[in-house]
C-alpha cells in the first residue's frame, strides 16, 4: 500500500461499525493528525478521540464545507448512512441521510476540488428479480427496501459526478460486515455479530432469520483491506467506480451455529424469524466479484472458519477483561 501524502482525510460516520475500525488503520498508514473523525450524534469509541475530530451533519452542507476548509481536506471516506432495518423504521430519515447527505458530499467535492471520495454501496442494491447465486456485477437492480433504493440512487449519483464533473468517487457493494469493536448500526446481517456476544455470554441465541438463509458476508479486516485497496488503485485500472461487487464468503445461520459450536459445545440456537426475513430473502446468496479481482487484485484473507476462530478469541478476551 502506498503512503500517499500528508494531505488530510475526512471520515464521515466515523463512529459507526466500519468507521471505528477504518480510522485507526488510516491513521496507522497516513499519520494520526491527518485523519479527521467526523462525529454526529453517536459517541466515538475512546481511541477515535486521540486525533482531530469535527462535528458533521451530512444533511447540513455547511458543516461539510467548513470541515473541508478548516482542515484542508483532500480525500473523504463518506460512511454516514442509515442501514437497512433502521431505514425501514424511518424511510424519510434514510432518504435524507443516504441521498441528500451523499449529494452534499459530492457537491462539496465538486466545488472544493476534493481529489478522491469513497462512498460505499451495499448488496442491498439487488432485489428479488436479481439472480441470487453468483450475482453478477451488472444485473437487475430493483430493491424493495428504502435502504436499497437509496444505495442504487447513490451509485448512480456518484457515477454521474465521475462522468460529468470528473469527481474521482469510488465505492464497493459491501456484503454484511462482521466485527468485534463496535456493534452494527441496524442492518439485516446484524445477527452474525449478535450471535457471538450471546454465544460467549449466555450460550443461547434467538435468531431473527431462518436457519437456511444464506447471505454474503465479510470480516472487518477484509472490509478495511478492500476499501483501502480500491482507494489506492490507479484510476486507469478501474472499469467501475461507485459500484464494485466485492465478496469474501457466504453462510446461513445454521452454518455459523455449527462453526461456533466447535468452540462452545453447549451453545444453543432458537429460530424466530421476523420482518427482517423478508429483506434477507430479497438479497443475493453469493456474489460474483471477478471484476474487483481482475481490476485491482481483490482477494480476501478470511473464510468462515478463520473468521469464527478470530471472533471467538477476540470477543472472549474483550468480554472477560
Ligand atoms: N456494516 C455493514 O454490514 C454494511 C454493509 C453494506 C454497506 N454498508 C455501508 O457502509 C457504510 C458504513 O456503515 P456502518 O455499518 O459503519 O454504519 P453504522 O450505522 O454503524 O454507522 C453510521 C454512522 O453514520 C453516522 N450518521 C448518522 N446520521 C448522520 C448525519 N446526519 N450526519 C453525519 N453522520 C451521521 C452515525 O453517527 C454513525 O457513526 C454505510 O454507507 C453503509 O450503508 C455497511
Amino acid at each position: 500500500m502506498s503512503v500517499k501524502n500528508n494531505k488530510k482525510i475526512l471520515v464521515t460516520g466515523a463512529t459507526g461499525q466500519i468507521g471505528s475500525e477504518l480510522v485507526p488503520e488510516l491513521r496507522r498508514i497516513y499519520g494520526l493528525d491527518n485523519i479527521i473523525v467526523g462525529v454526529h450524534k453517536k459517541k466515538p469509541v475512546n481511541d477515535l478521540l486521540e486525533g482531530p475530530s469535527v462535528y458533521i451533519d451530512v444533511v447540513n452542507k455547511k458543516t461539510i464545507e467548513t470541515a473541508v476548509e478548516n482542515f484542508d481536506i483532500d480525500t473523504i471516506y463518506h460512511l454516514a448512512a442509515i442501514l437497512s432495518v433502521a431505514g425501514e423504521n424511518d424511510p424519510w430519515l434514510a432518504w435524507k441521510i443516504n441521498v441528500e447527505g451523499t449529494y452534499n458530499i459530492l457537491e462539496v467535492a465538486r466545488e472544493k476540488k476534493i481529489s478522491k471520495i469513497f462512498c460505499p454501496s451495499s448488496i442491498a442494491v439487488f432485489g428479488s428479480e436479481t439472480p441470487r447465486v453468483n450475482t453478477p456485477q451488472n444485473t437487475v437492480m430493483q430493491p424493495r427496501t428504502i435502504y436499497g433504493i437509496t444505495k442504487v440512487t447513490g451509485e448512480l449519483l456518484c457515477n454521474y459526478y465521475f462522468n460529468k464533473f470528473n469527481v474521482d468517487v469510488r465505492g464497493l457493494r459491501y456484503p454484511g460486515i462482521i466485527s468485534n469493536k463496535t456493534l452494527p448500526g441496524g442492518g439485516t446481517t446484524d445477527y452474525a455479530v449478535e450471535i457471538f456476544y450471546e454465544a460467549i455470554q449466555n450460550k443461547k441465541y434467538v435468531c431473527f432469520l431462518e436457519p437456511n438463509t444464506i447471505l454474503p458476508m465479510m470480516y472487518m479486516p477484509d472490509c478495511i483491506k478492500s476499501t483501502i485497496m480500491l482507494m489506492n488503485t490507479d484510476l486507469s485500472k478501474l472499469n467501475y467506480h461507485s459500484n464494485y461487487n466485492v465478496s469474501a464468503f457466504s453462510f446461513s445461520p445454521e452454518n455459523l451455529y455449527d462453526e461456533i459450536k466447535k468452540f462452545i459445545p453447549t451453545f444453543e440456537i432458537i429460530y424466530k424469524p421476523d420482518y427482517r426475513q423478508k429483506i434477507a430473502n430479497s438479497w443475493p446468496q453469493t456474489i460474483n466479484d471477478s471484476d474487483a479481482r481482475n481490476d485491482w487484485g481483490w482477494n480476501p484473507d478470511f473464510n468462515l472458519t478463520k473468521m469464527v476462530e478470530d471472533m471467538i478469541i477476540t470477543l472472549s478476551k474483550k468480554i472477560n477483561s
